[in-house]
């Protein structure tokens, strides 16, 4: 029966205002993230000019009649949406427009998740889980961990699900299957266009069993190098046609990410979840670097051991370049 757990969980959207949030709201509120059974308190975080806004956002919110909704909080109080959450969305900054990278945003965005790592330290349950969204999400991440030092770095993750469902949905796509019979696509790095979506271990369901993407699909070049570039420039192409970047799709890759968080993933799948490196796969420490992940009991693990050909050296070197930078930059700016 929907809502039997008595307990609801404080579950935070930022930006709730806004487009991404808006697609968000009805994926947690209807059981599709923390499940059937549980119950949410819903803290709906913007600010103050946006309040009317979010007031008609709570009014249509009302107006779905959601079983499992016990409560909604719209404020733009940084203390009252903070306050006792053992979930949040990170998702309230500014978005890119056409012709621009995302790490350009970094220094109005950087200082939002400055004052939200702080809000976190000092309101949230200490073992909240956290998804930044806002980009440049994996450095947004790295800033909020910094200004949050009582809750574990594991704690606080940023989203490449995003660029790993484009990714399956392409393969799916090119070799003409469905997007559940592809498996194990991994996104390395920054959620940029530097990083590496690697489909060396991507498999494929055929007759009832999970063989290697390579046994059903022989044009190895559009895996390889194709599929890459798609995958790097999918959010610009977005902008570019819709004059407004992505958000049913950026909507569905949280509910999936926090999703997979909170129940685990199935029996040997992997998924790309942007988390603190401790220097796996050579990538330096405290960087917020996408990896592939295995999750069980909350905890997500990077999946350990896989090989690194010269190619993929070279691009996940890339990727920490810019993330190196992006850090430089971002902690200057929060130094300010
Ligand atoms: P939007 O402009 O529609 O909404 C953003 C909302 O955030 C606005 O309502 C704004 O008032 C609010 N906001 C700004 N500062 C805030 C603050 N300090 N506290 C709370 N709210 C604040 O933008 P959107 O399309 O919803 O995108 C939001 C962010 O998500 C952007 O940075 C975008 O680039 C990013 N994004 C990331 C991914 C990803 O895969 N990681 C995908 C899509 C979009
Ligand atoms: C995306 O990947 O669609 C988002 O990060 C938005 C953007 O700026 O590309």
């Amino acid at each position: 029966m929907a809502g039997d757990n008595k307990t609801p969980l404080r579950v935070l959207i930022t930006g709730a205002a806004g487009q991404i949030a808006y697609s968000l709201i009805p994926l947690i509120a209807k059981g599709e993230v923390f499940g059937q059974n549980q119950e949410i308190i819903l803290h709906l975080l913007d600010i103050q000019p946006m309040l009317g806004v979010l007031n008609g956002v709570n009014m249509e919110i009302s107006d779905c009649a959601f079983p499992l909704l016990r409560n909604v909080v719209p404020t733009a109080s940084v203390e009252e949406a903070f306050k006792d959450i053992d979930y949040a969305f990170l998702v309230g900054a500014m978005p890119r427009r056409e012709g621009m990278e995302r790490k350009d945003l970094l220094k109005a965005n950087v200082k939002i998740f400055k004052e939200q790592g702080g809000a976190l330290d000092k309101y949230a349950k200490k073992d909240v889980r956290v998804l930044v969204v806002g980009n440049p999400a994996n450095t947004n991440a790295l800033i909020c961990s910094k200004f949050a030092p009582s809750i574990p770095k594991e704690n606080i993750t940023a989203m490449t699900r995003l660029d790993q469902n484009r990714g399956m949905a392409q393969i799916a796509d090119h070799i003409k299957t469905r997007v559940q019979d592809v498996r194990k696509l991994v996104i390395w790095g920054n959620h940029s266009n530097t990083q590496f979506p690697d489909t060396r271990f991507v498999e494929v369901s055929k007759d009832g069993n999970w063989v290697a993407v390579a046994n059903v699909q022989h044009d190895a070049k559009w895996l390889k190098e194709s599929l890459i570039p798609i995958v790097q420039k999918r959010g610009a192409e977005v902008i570019a046609a819709r004059k407004l970047s992505s958000a049913m799709s950026a909507a569905q890759a949280a509910a999936d990410h926090m999703k997979d968080w909170f129940h685990g993933t199935k029996k040997d799948e992997w998924v790309s979840m942007a988390v603190v490196s401790k220097g796996e796969y050579g990538v330096p420490e405290g960087l917020v670097f996408s990896f592939p992940v295995t999750v069980a009991n909350k905890q997500w693990k990077i999946v350990p051991d896989l090989a690194l050909d010269e190619f993929a050296r070279e691009k996940i070197k890339i990727t920490t370049t810019e993330l190196e930078e992006e850090r430089t930059e971002a902690s200057a700016a929060t130094a300010e």
